[in-house]
């Protein structure tokens, strides 16, 4: 038995995700950790909320909430959209926990220790009626290139200059509008990530079954020099982290927090201390030590690629620097954008479908498969109402529900509740064995390397190869004349409901587990072969006739769904 340690990019705590973001980490993160459950495998599933920084800051200030309380309460908001879509972590944790203040505390006394740490002294924006430091880009005012008007403090929109904020002419805080704008002096944290460049590029280099997408940025940020610069880990905000080395204070940095981009992946593994003492766990250490016993484990990271340069360059120095035996990620897979009927889906401008208003509309198997077949992996993908109808009403609808319904209701219908005996297996289902056999090798590949789409794709041929074979063997006809027949085929036929049940289960948990119940087994063991698999359910075994698997989407649903999300969302 291997042992999985997977994680997905902890989702920013102000507001709900759209299905972008869902399809590029927490979804197949899930598929993933589901899979490796199935075929028997140890998982630790962790994903947290990512719960610091200026964005949570002025989003509770906008909803008139303290930010504890806001994040408090936007973490069970998203932990119950979570549930809705079926997310199998094993815990669900919150990077504002004790547990993440204390190790974030820790690595940071590490690397101090290690001379990792630099102390620098610089000029960052201050607004005096915002009472805050300005993060470059809260701040607007008219671009010294262009002569731009809304040019932001990092970069200018217009002629895509990259900028400093004293650049900008009449700056402005985009909080309040303020002008009453000062630059101060403040000191900061460096990590010396400089330090660390050999280290991390021999570590990249080993590193060549990763995705191509994965290595391409990685090592575009390592060799292009201005990616792996020595980083700012500290702001002066009040919500975060505070700074200290290990449990010491540390002068001169009173009153300031780690940057949020720092604290966040160390919430990977104080996540597994949360799991621990909300007693699901016992043992956080043996997954991510590896002189605790980590050294077998195989340790998968999924995100969307904005974050690959955080994952295989910041947070690697972080463990690298500390000096102490933690497990390093062995494998990230990475996602490219998923786009909305025609544009980007956007957060800010409410662009798109978020998670809470698709599980309005319809169940998460729906939205599973569909994210899932279409994940965006070798370029950016795009959703479209049409695509979406035309997905769910082929493929669940009129592969995998009417096979269902069709074997059930027929042997119910003529056999009764029950499978029904007589027969042997032919030379038909000896065809159809094969072809699931060849098929399975390749699903059982396609996931064991995450290929999601590929994966998606030989399930589904998996689910065609019974509709097909049903067709062929007709057993409403075959009953006239040789009922034994007939009878050796739904046997057949309803075994295959088993099988894709299990087969299923990671893409489209609910219908899979409708399925298992209807064939009234709780042996949902992966199968070693498809011949052993399909003789699972002997005759006498009893069984019922499911509800509907899935209902089709009709095109006035489709139209009506188009025209109300295609606004924004206010
Ligand atoms: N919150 C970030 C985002 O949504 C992801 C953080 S992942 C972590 O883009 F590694 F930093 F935790
Ligand atoms: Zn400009």
């Amino acid at each position: 038995m291997a042992r999985h340690l997977i994680t997905s990019a902890i989702p920013y705590i102000n507001g709900i995700k759209h299905l972008g973001n869902l399809v590029g980490s927490q979804l197949p993160a899930d598929l993933f950790a589901r899979y490796q459950r199935g075929r028997g495998h140890e998982v630790l599933f962790l994903c947290s909320t990512d719960e610091h920084g200026t964005p949570a800051e002025l989003a509770a200030a906008k909803a008139g909430k303290p930010v504890a309380e806001y994040c408090a309460e936007m973490h069970e908001v998203q932990a119950r959209i979570a549930e809705g879509f079926r997310l199998s972590f094993d815990h669900f944790g919150r990077s504002s926990s004790e547990e993440n203040h204390k190790l974030t505390q820790h690595f940071a006394g590490r690397l101090a220790e290690a001379g990792l740490i630099a102390e620098v002294n610089e000029k960052q924006m201050y607004s005096h009626a915002d009472g805050r430091y300005l993060p470059d880009r809260y701040i607007e005012g008219t671009c010294p290139n262009c002569g731009f008007d809304s040019a932001r403090g990092d970069q200018c929109d217009n002629c895509t200059k990259q900028l400093d904020p004293v650049d900008l002419i009449n700056p402005h805080s985009t909080i309040s509008g303020s002008t009453d704008l000062e630059m101060r002096e403040t000191k900061h944290l460096y990590l010396r990530q400089t330090q660390l460049r050999g280290q991390l590029e021999e570590w990249i280099d080993s590193k060549t079954d990763w995705p191509v997408l994965t290595t391409s940025i990685a090592k575009k940020w390592l060799r292009d020099g201005d990616g792996l610069q020595d980083r700012g880990i500290t702001r002066d905000l009040d919500w975060g982290v505070p700074v200290k080395k290990g449990d010491q204070d540390w002068p001169g940095m009173e009153g300031k927090v780690f940057y949020v981009w720092f604290d966040a992946p160390i919430e990977y593994i104080a996540c597994s201390q949360e799991w621990v003492a909300a007693g699901k766990g016992s043992d956080w250490e043996r997954w991510w030590r590896t002189d605790k016993g980590a050294e077998d484990v195989t340790y998968t990271q999924f995100m969307g690629k904005d974050n690959v340069p955080f994952h295989t360059l910041s947070f690697p120095c972080t463990i690298l620097g500390s000096g102490e035996p933690w497990k390093l990620v062995d494998y990230i897979k990475s996602f490219n954008y998923l786009n909305y009927d025609g544009g980007q889906f956007s957060t800010s401008r409410g662009r798109g479908v978020f998670m809470d208003q698709a599980l309005e509309i319809l169940p998460s198997d729906y939205w599973r498969w569909w994210l899932l077949s279409h994940a965006p992996e070798s370029s950016d993908s795009e959703f479209t109402w049409e695509n979406f109808q035309q997905s769910v009403n082929k493929d669940l609808a009129d592969v995998l529900g009417n096979f269902v319904s069709r074997i059930t209701k027929f042997c119910r219908s003529k056999f009764g509740e029950e499978v029904p005996a007589g027969g042997a297996f032919g030379a038909k289902e000896a065809e159809v064995i094969a072809a699931l056999s060849e098929r399975l090798t390749a699903y059982q590949g396609f996931m064991d390397a995450i290929e999601v789409r590929k994966a998606a794709g030989e399930l589904r041929a998996i689910w065609v190869i019974g509709n097909e074979y049903l067709q062929d063997a007709a057993p409403w006809s075959t009953f006239k004349e040789d009922p034994e027949t007939a009878a050796m085929q739904v046997r057949f036929g309803l075994n295959l409901i088993r099988l894709y049940a299990i087969l299923s289960a990671p893409f489209i948990p609910d219908a899979a587990a409708t399925m298992l119940a209807a064939m009234k087994t709780e042996d949902s063991a992966w199968p070693g072969s498809v011949e052993t698999a399909l003789s699972a359910l002997p005759a006498g075994h009893g069984f019922e006739v499911p509800e509907n698997l899935f209902r089709k989407i009709t095109d006035e649903e489709r139209e009506e769904w188009q025209a109300r999300f295609a606004g924004v969302r206010t």
